[in-house]
């Protein structure tokens, strides 16, 4: 696909990475997209503006408080024009002000005004981008449906090595095909979708749960929005945010996400059950807090097993389930795709770093009753997300193919 016709924003924000906005700006006009390009104050100290004004021929923004200045512009009426705006290369601190609402320079408020499509480019040293806030700050932006490309890998501007380098520019134009035109293939369909963990009470103040996050079920919604899916999320406590447009159904323990699931079940086109359900509770919680430091021994009892039940009442959905495993990964998944009646087993294997439980990172094992197994690299659960949604269309089409066939 061509950018002809296109009106982009390119901000460049003060990273070493500011000159290889120089070349993404190059490839876009060649494209045939039409570029402002933003500074922000800090970019103008690695590139000169001159550079960007020449190649994008137009007038490069920069300040926001120079009502004389002949390239004033408004940045609402500028960010109205716009069909996307690229943050590219965005450092640490740009990340941060776009996920806080920051407007402190041009650009920042440009991001604020702006209700376009928005790819972000990331490029730091040093290990910043694994900082908890950076980490932080860009699971808010995803959330809200920006589109946070991962930095490469590899040899950073500081002489150190790891994440954080500019990604290539055919990344970050296929991230801005991808914002510019937005899939809508789940129109129509209404997703059902658990995420989180469940909670349950052993007294008025403790509990037994998992270190379930809730990141990839509420990734899932998000995604699923965005392509136009109607979207009920049933959400044991986690520290996010629900996707606007989501009906949101938020539970503690696991009888109510029962509950819950199954009063949203009946017009349900596609069922995903992300949620790490606490697999038992107290048989009965204690009235008041339990006292002393004495041994104590917990009488518990299985919960229900939710995803099971939502199988074996055979509405029509398409039913997508989660399993975590530490070793004999296959073999253990696939006896729960069968136990379980389901049509996809989404399987973690958990016992890798940096992926599964709390983190920002999936890397999945599509186990299908199709006897169809694909694996997924690693990626950000936002896309995983995405990916896992793509399987199921293609997964119930090829299904209903096969149907048809046999029944001629
Ligand atoms: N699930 C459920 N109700 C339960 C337990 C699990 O709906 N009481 C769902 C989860 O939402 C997830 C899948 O079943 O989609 C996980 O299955 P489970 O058998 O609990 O997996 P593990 O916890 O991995 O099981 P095990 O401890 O047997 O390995």
């Amino acid at each position: 696909m061509s950018l002809a016709g296109r009106e982009l924003i390119l901000g460049v924000t003060g990273s070493i990475a500011a000159y290889k906005a120089v070349y993404l700006l190059r490839e876009l006009t060649r494209l045939g997209a039409s570029v402002t390009v933003c500074l922000s104050e800090h970019a103008r100290e690695f590139v000169g503006a001159l550079t960007f004004r020449t190649l994008s021929g137009r007038p490069v923004l920069t300040n926001l408080f120079d009502p004389q200045s002949e390239d004033a512009v408004e940045h609402v009426a500028l960010a109205e024009r716009a069909d996307a705006i690229v943050v590219a290369p965005a450092t640490a601190n740009l990340l941060a002000k776009a996920a806080h609402g920051i407007a402190d320079d041009f650009l920042t408020t440009l991001l604020l005004a702006a209700r376009r499509p928005l790819v972000i480019a990331p490029a730091m040293d040093g290990g910043m981008w694994e900082h908890p806030a950076v980490v932080a700050n860009v699971a808010t932006l995803r959330g809200r449906g920006v589109a946070v490309l991962e930095p490469d890998a590899g040899a950073l501007a500081s002489g150190l090595s790891g994440k954080g380098r500019f990604p290539e520019p055919d990344a970050i134009v296929e991230a801005i095909r991808r914002a510019l035109t937005p899939v809508r293939d789940l129109a129509g369909e209404r997703l059902l979708v658990t995420a989180g963990p469940t909670r349950e009470p052993i007294d008025p103040v403790r509990y037994i749960s998992n270190r379930s996050s809730g990141k990839m079920g509420y990734g899932l919604a998000g995604a699923a929005l965005r392509r136009g899916a109607a979207v009920t999320l049933v959400s044991g406590p986690t520290a996010l945010t629900p996707p606007p447009g989501a009906v949101f159904v938020p539970v503690q323990t696991a009888e109510e996400m029962r509950e819950a699931v199954l009063q949203h079940l009946a017009d349900a086109t596609l069922v995903i059950k992300a949620a790490a359900v606490a697999d038992y509770r107290a048989r009965q919680a204690a009235p008041v807090k339990l006292k002393g430091k004495r041994d104590l021994t917990l009488d518990l009892t299985p919960n229900p097993d939710i995803l099971a039940e939502v199988a074996a009442r055979r509405t029509g959905a398409f039913i997508v389930g989660f399993a975590a495993e530490t070793h004999d990964v296959v073999a253990h998944a696939r006896q729960k795709l069968e136990s379980k009646g389901i049509d996809l087993l989404v399987v973690n294997d958990v016992s890798q770093r940096g992926i599964g439980f709390d983190a920002e990172e999936n890397e999945v094992l599509l186990l299908d009753r199709w006897s169809g197994q694909k694996a997924l690299p690693r990626m950000a659960k936002a896309d995983v997300a995405d990916a896992i949604l793509s399987h199921v269309l293609a997964l119930r089409a090829s299904a209903a193919v096969k149907k048809v066939a046999r029944e001629r």
